[in-house]
């Protein structure tokens, strides 16, 4: 018998995601956003997301299931983001999981959403070799880490940020340069047009002395939002282009210089960029240039599968799920600020890791 079809549910922040993967392939998926509603208030009102997911999880799941040209029955495991994210978002994908794999008589599986990040990758790239370096850059989070067997091995922190996420700073400049949430698009679209070397822009982080795998972009944002107020004090007319390709550069140079320099101190030879700032075209370009005259085989997702989504979440259950993983148990809790440390989030008792068990009991049946 071939492995079972996974339903993956998403909805951490703003997007209410849901796909369908058996076998590391992607069958079907779905997304809807909300990330209108918050427009106007220019970053996402928790309770406005909890609210969107409640009304769209079930016509999402609808949709991937249509998509992949399966029913409900063809589901055999469903696996859920448990954290980190939003309380209430995460409460709505978590209640809706359970709901769904109780009522199937399917395993649930808890799963760490910057996990799902890395994973996506798997579903245009196929398996991640081991052991890979993995630059993580999101709204939240932006963190270098070394994966070996992404459901059964720990996540090794490299480095991570010490203030604010790469994602943040792109959203929060964005706001001061007077550009619409989110910011990162905006500013991606804003820089086409500019001059990178036009502003000289800190490099945060980048001295010798400088811990070599971690991350600053609080100061970053600060200079950012310096240059734009003093267009303002004089009057002056914003070069905007200019400011934000600036920024993005900056960005770019810190995040690829520091993940080709930990390819090259562990030896390893791929580096896999994901999460939203992974849509970043100058992110993307400058990575490329860079692993290709450093020797390393660069993987990054297509932009659909970068921003949040439910395929991704999918892809970390097909993995648990063919690596024997111990399902959750039906009173499993969210974890809105979960450490990434495994890719299953629900501790299992006794087995001192958390993420697999015995392959033979597991997987089916524990939730009838
Ligand atoms: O991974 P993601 O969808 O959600 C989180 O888990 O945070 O990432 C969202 C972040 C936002 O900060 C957004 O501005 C940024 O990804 N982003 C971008 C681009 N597209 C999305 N940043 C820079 N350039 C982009 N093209
Ligand atoms: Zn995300």
């Amino acid at each position: 018998m071939g492995s079972p079809v996974v339903l993956g549910i998403e909805s951490s922040c703003d997007e209410t995601g849901a796909g369908l993967v058996r076998d590391g392939r992607l069958l079907g998926q779905a997304v809807a956003s909300s990330m209108d509603e918050h427009a106007r208030f220019g970053g996402v009102v928790p309770e406005i997301a909890a609210r969107a997911h409640v009304s769209s999880l079930t016509p999402v799941v609808s949709r991937a299931l249509a998509e992949a040209g399966l029913r409900m029955k063809d589901i055999g495991a469903v696996a859920v983001t448990t954290g980190p994210g939003l309380s209430g978002a995460l409460q709505v994908g978590l209640a809706g999981a359970k709901g769904l794999a109780y009522a199937l008589g399917v395993p649930l599986h808890g799963v760490h959403h910057l996990a799902g990040h890395v994973a996506a990758d798997t579903l245009e790239h196929g398996p991640l070799p081991d052991p890979c370096v993995v630059l993580i850059v999101s709204g939240g989070h932006t963190s270098l880490l070394l994966v070996r067997d992404l459901a059964r091995d720990p996540i090794l922190h490299l480095g991570d940020t010490l203030d604010d996420a790469a994602g943040e700073c792109f959203d929060k400049v964005a706001r001061v340069f007077g550009l619409p949430y989110p910011g990162g698009p905006a500013i991606d679209r804003a820089a086409r047009t500019g001059d990178p070397g036009a502003v000289a822009f800190p490099r945060p982080l980048t001295g010798p002395g400088d811990a070599p795998y971690a991350f600053s972009f609080s100061g970053l944002k600060t200079a950012a939002a310096r240059w734009a107020e003093q267009h303002r004090i004089r009057r002056a007319r914003l070069p905007l282009a200019d400011g934000a390709a600036a920024l993005q550069e900056a960005v770019a140079d810190v995040l690829t210089r520091k993940a080709v320099a930990a390819c090259d101190a562990y030896g390893v030879g791929t580096l896999v960029v994901v999460g939203g700032v992974a849509a970043n075209s100058r992110v993307r370009a400058l990575a490329q240039e860079r692993c290709r005259s450093a020797g390393i085989t660069l993987r990054v997702p297509p932009l659909r599968l970068c921003t949040d989504n439910g395929a991704m979440i999918a892809a970390v259950g097909d993995l648990l799920v063919r690596a024997g993983a111990l399902p959750a148990p039906l009173d499993v809790s969210i974890d809105p600020s979960a450490p990434l440390e495994y890719a299953a989030l629900h501790p299992v008792a006794g087995s001192g890791t958390g993420a697999v068990g015995r392959a033979d009991t597991a997987v089916r049946g524990t939730l009838r």
